[in-house]
């Protein structure tokens, strides 16, 4: 039996003994990057030091990161897939690269002092090559490694890979750049047999072996669908899927049994008198609430504070709990018991992620306000969904044209008037052999109000945020519109999400009410003062506590004692404070990149300020 917190700090002492900083979980929610909701992998965050930038803590880093994927969604009730999840991951930036990554990873697995997983029962798969380009060889060097170290020679196998699509031992950018190569994947015997059948790996049999790590050795940097070139430095990116390397160490049947859910279980079988075996439809309804409700927690609880909404992220935590409340009837659960669940949720991770402990009082009414709001409707909306039944059934027997779609104008009902987001009467037309007219309800949707970016979201695959020069400009207008707003509206203004393409910023802060004519004028009128007065902008690193002893804005965690980069507009040495007369305008704990001068940003405008929950404004601004 190992449990999650034994896990998480045998990795990262093992990586602290090999001379690597930790650093912390960044927040779920990307900075800067419009492509994504959430952070899918742990080398998400570190896109910009994996692109050359200098990592104030160093050239090797680890983290357990924190990570929702929502592609999956559809299979939450199996016995595997989730939608929040832990990365474990190791970091070189132009240090080591294939030999102490390989030597490293394998001694983590099977040394008796960390993991002493069986040799035999591990296997590990190399990049074969890609006909298309003959250029980028097959991986001899990393399958000469993994058999030097001890790997049973049999267990190492060649998989073709695809790195234009960035499949099978391949890791890259999805867009047209960036840097990209091949990967080393590690897996852990799962078959029936105590140990596998000689000569048995991912290639030959793939169902048995699950996937437990992936050391990625970046080396080229893909210029175009044809070009690949060598980067000046090589990096290591490695992600080892938590939850899922939890479950296999225990040799447990399913994930849920892990100890950062099984509590959440237990629950649920408390609130509703149900067994967990009882039957399929109930084991497959309580996942799905553990499931949900873990992943509504975590991102309520990330200091971006993010509240069920109908946009972007908060749409994702509305799905999430309505979609648990409509499990929870189908286990008989009558009350409000979602906030139950994000307290054990809370009370798991509280000593991994302190931000869930902070935001605890924010997460517990906002899902309880969520889940009250949703059970004032979804008695009417399923008897309007019954009544839809019905009249198609009527209509069949009567004409005997039998309908199977649910108008978009009947989903947009039920989404406008009961609150059913679309994914949820997809859900429950699945149920009943129907489909739905998908388009049509996307129609109806934009005719009511802006299309919300939500159904465009991207899987994640390497996917490089926008470094454009346009970007970088927006980076800094958004700290000057950040310390505009502060020094216009107060000290309670915090940053709640940040979103940044080469034609706009849009800038989420905390504020009780809607902005007057005269604060945004104000505010515009600040940013461009601070533009006309061409500050320099400049970086130092500092440890948190000097960084928030001079001034500078951030969330930020200091569980390791961390040093981080300091932006400065203005004079680095002079605290940044209400007046205009001053001689430093922002200071904020940040990555970069920024430009080097305000006076290069141009004029910027207010297009649009506007709500996006409870508590929380977004503004959008250009630059011309
Ligand atoms: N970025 C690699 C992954 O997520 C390590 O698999």
């Amino acid at each position: 039996m190992i449990t999650s917190n034994e896990l998480r700090q045998k990795y990262l002492d093992f990586f602290a003994s090999k001379g690597h900083k930790i650093i912390p979980s960044a927040s779920l929610i990307p900075e800067n990057d419009p492509t994504v909701l959430f952070n899918t992998a742990g080398m998400q965050p570190l896109i910009p030091y994996l692109l050359g930038q200098t990592h104030p803590e160093g050239t090797r880093l680890a983290d357990v990161q924190k990570c929702v994927r929502t592609v999956d969604i559809d299979e939450v009730g199996d016995n595997s897939h989730l939608t929040f999840f832990e990365m474990l991951g190791n970091w070189s930036l132009g240090d080591y690269f294939k030999k102490e990554a390989i030597e490293w990873s394998w001694e983590f697995l099977t040394s008796p002092q960390w993991l002493g997983l069986d040799e035999k029962k591990l296997s590990a798969t190399v990049f074969g090559g890609d006909k298309r380009f003959p250029d980028i060889p097959k991986d001899d060097e990393s399958a000469d490694i993994w058999k030097s170290v001890g790997m049973p020679k049999d267990n190492v196998a060649y998989m073709p890979g695809g790195v234009l699509e960035s499949e099978d031992n391949w890791w890259g950018p999805a867009g047209l750049t960036g840097p990209c190569g091949s990967s080393s994947e590690m897996f852990f015997w799962q078959g029936a047999s105590d140990v596998p059948p000689v000569g048995s790996n991912p290639a030959t049999d793939n169902d048995n072996w699950l996937e437990i790590w992936n050391d990625v050795f970046m080396q080229y940097n893909k210029k175009n669908n044809q070009t690949f070139e060598l980067l000046n430095k090589k990096n290591v990116d490695t992600g080892m899927g938590f939850d899922r390397t939890l479950r296999a160490l225990n040799g447990f049947a399913d994930i849920f049994q892990i100890d950062t859910l099984w509590p959440l279980i237990q629950k649920i079988e408390e609130i509703s008198g149900r067994e967990y075996i009882e039957n399929s439809e109930v084991t497959k309804s309580m996942r799905i609430i553990a499931d949900h409700l873990r992943t509504a927690t975590m991102v309520m609880g990330d200091d971006r504070k993010i509240a069920p909404s109908n946009v972007d992220q908060g749409y994702i935590v509305r799905r999430m709990i309505r979609r648990a409340v409509r499990h929870g009837k189908i286990l008989g659960i009558k009350e409000n018991f979602c906030d139950k669940i994000g307290a054990e949720v809370i009370k798991i991770f509280s000593d991994v992620y302190p931000e869930v402990a902070r935001n605890r009082e924010f997460i517990m009414n906002e899902m309880a306000k969520e889940e009250s709001k949703f059970r004032n409707t979804i008695e009417q909306g399923l008897k309007e969904f019954q009544k839809l039944m019905d009249g198609f059934r009527i209509a069949f027997e009567k004409t005997g044209k039998n309908v199977k779609q649910i108008s978009g104008k009947q989903a947009f009902k039920l989404y406008d008037t009961y609150g059913f987001p679309l994914e949820m009467t997809l859900e429950l037309a699945n149920e009943n052999g129907l489909s739905v007219d998908v388009d049509s309800f996307q129609e109806a949707f934009k005719a009511h109000q802006e299309l919300s970016r939500v159904g465009a979201e991207q899987k994640f695959k390497g996917g490089l945020a926008d470094t454009g020069e346009m970007s970088v400009k927006y980076h800094t207008a958004t700290h000057l519109l950040n310390a505009a707003l502060r020094k216009v509206l107060g000290n309670h203004v915090e940053q709640r999400g940040s979103n940044i393409t080469a034609e706009r910023l849009r800038f989420d802060f905390s504020h009780p009410e809607k902005l007057t004519a005269e604060q945004k004028a104000e505010v515009e009128r600040l940013v461009n003062m601070s533009i006309e007065k061409n500050y320099p902008v400049t970086f130092a690193e500092m440890t948190v506590a000097e960084a928030k002893a001079k001034g500078a804005m951030g969330l930020f965690e200091d569980k390791y004692g961390n040093k981080v980069k300091v932006y400065s507009v203005g004079d680095p040495e002079v605290m940044p404070d209400a007046h205009e007369n001053t001689l430093a305008f922002s200071k904020e704990i940040c990555g970069g990149p920024h430009v080097d001068n305000t006076g290069v940003l141009g004029k910027f405008r207010i297009k649009k300020e506007e709500s996006v929950s409870s508590g929380v404004r977004r503004i959008k601004a250009i630059l011309e």
